[in-house]
């Protein structure tokens, strides 16, 4: 794409849909800061938007910070925040790693399992969940229809279905607060209606599902087929921390996100890019722009699978999630150590979708072990 069409490639997100996505490193840095001629305000797009597509309802605008611009993204971002700031990394911690203990109780003795279906999704919904003070039986409904509604059966009305959802979840902690992010959001002196608060809510579903999902499962594959990552040359395996940075260097969580909408045609790299038409950045496909490697990037810029600017990743979202992910990972490979996959690695199955770098399944084989004491 690079070849034939250089920075900024025209492409279709689903029938009728064009869209145009940024290859190029330094373009997609240049797009993401400057969030006043590319605002992710989908509004006047949607209007026009070919009616009943999967991808509308995770395009739509929502009162939430992923789908909007300028002082209301500013309003729901600083809420958002603050709620994931009360958070406890040491309390989490301690969390995922019940919850991981649990799972890999259910299937150890088994010899072989989907680990995605029986440990990965399971143990990010729980999660979250946990975070944001779900009661289990309301996460195990939520975990069906957010399901469907990724999985992207248009109009199968699971939207109505999660907010009605959202709302019981809204008015449990509302009876009940608790030390849980929606218990802050409720109090926050914001003071979000109802409707916003759903909204919220499913924003923190959608971008504290997939991404850790996925980052989860990329890094086991990589784990479990990289020979580099079986042991090093001192004999020992190098760290899950080093697979995760090296999954979200080569293989975002989410490959092309940060969709944005010039309200007025612009010139970009001597390309016209049509007003209220999306732009969406290829985070995957700028990490492996050739011109990259030649441009000095800080630390803490080192790659775009976070995003950047006004929409990127908070950084209370990053740490929870990294901590999710090592502890998922180590969890289950000091429990089942001789982990191999059941599936031929060149042939591993990706689920279609035009945000998502994601696996439909990880079937693994393991001598059946005995359960894990739980304290
Ligand atoms: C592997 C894990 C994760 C990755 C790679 C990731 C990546 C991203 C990216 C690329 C964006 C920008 C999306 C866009 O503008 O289209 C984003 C935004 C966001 N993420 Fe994450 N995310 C992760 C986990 C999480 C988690 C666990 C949470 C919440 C607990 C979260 C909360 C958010 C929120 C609220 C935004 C919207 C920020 C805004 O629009 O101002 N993320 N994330």
């Amino acid at each position: 794409m690079r070849r034939r069409f250089g920075t900024l490639v025209p492409i279709d997100l689903a029938p009728g849909v064009p869209a145009t996505l940024v290859v190029d490193d330094r373009t997609a840095r240049r797009i993401l800061d400057d969030p006043s001629r590319f605002p992710s305000d989908p509004r006047v797009w949607q209007q026009k938007a070919p009616a009943g597509l999967p991808i509308v309802p995770m395009m739509q605008w929502r009162p939430n910070p992923l789908r909007t611009h300028g002082p209301d993204h500013d309003r729901y971002r600083a809420v958002t925040v603050d709620a994931l700031a009360g958070v406890d990394p040491n309390s989490l911690r301690t969390t995922v790693s019940r919850i991981a203990m649990d799972l890999i109780n259910e299937f150890c003795s088994d010899g072989a399992a989907d680990l995605l279906d029986r440990y990965v999704v399971p143990l990010v919904f729980r999660t979250m969940d946990n975070i944001l003070g779900c009661p289990p039986e309301l996460g195990d409904l939520l975990r069906l229809a957010l399901t469907e509604m990724t999985a992207g059966a248009a109009d199968d009305g699971s939207e109505p279905r999660i907010q009605q959802l959202l709302a019981e979840l809204i008015a449990c902690r509302r009876a009940e607060p608790g030390d849980d992010v929606t218990s802050r959001l409720i109090r926050h002196p914001a003071n979000l209606s109802d409707e916003e608060l759903v909204h919220q809510l499913l924003g923190l579903y959608w971008t504290g599902i997939e991404p850790p999902r996925n980052l989860i499962a990329n890094t086991l594959l990589l784990i479990l087929t990289d020979p580099r990552f079986t042991s090093n040359h001192t004999g020992f395996a190098p760290p899950a921390g080093a697979a995760l940075d090296e999954v979200l260097a080569s293989d975002p969580p989410l490959a092309n996100h940060t969709i944005s909408y010039p309200p007025c045609p612009v010139v970009v790299d001597d390309v016209l890019l049509p007003a209220d038409q999306p732009v969406l950045i290829g985070a995957a496909a700028c990490h492996s722009d050739p011109a990259r490697s030649s441009t000095p990037v800080p630390h803490e810029d080192r790659n775009l699978a976070w995003g950047r600017g006004p929409h990127a990743c908070p950084a209370q979202a990053r740490t929870i999630s990294r901590l999710l992910a090592e502890e998922a990972v180590d969890q289950l490979l000091d429990a089942l150590p001789d982990l191999t996959t059941a599936f031929d690695p060149d042939r591993t199955i990706w689920r279609p979708g035009p945000f998502h770098r994601a696996l439909i399944a990880l079937p693994v084989r393991f001598p059946p072990a005995p359960g894990m004491p739980l304290g």
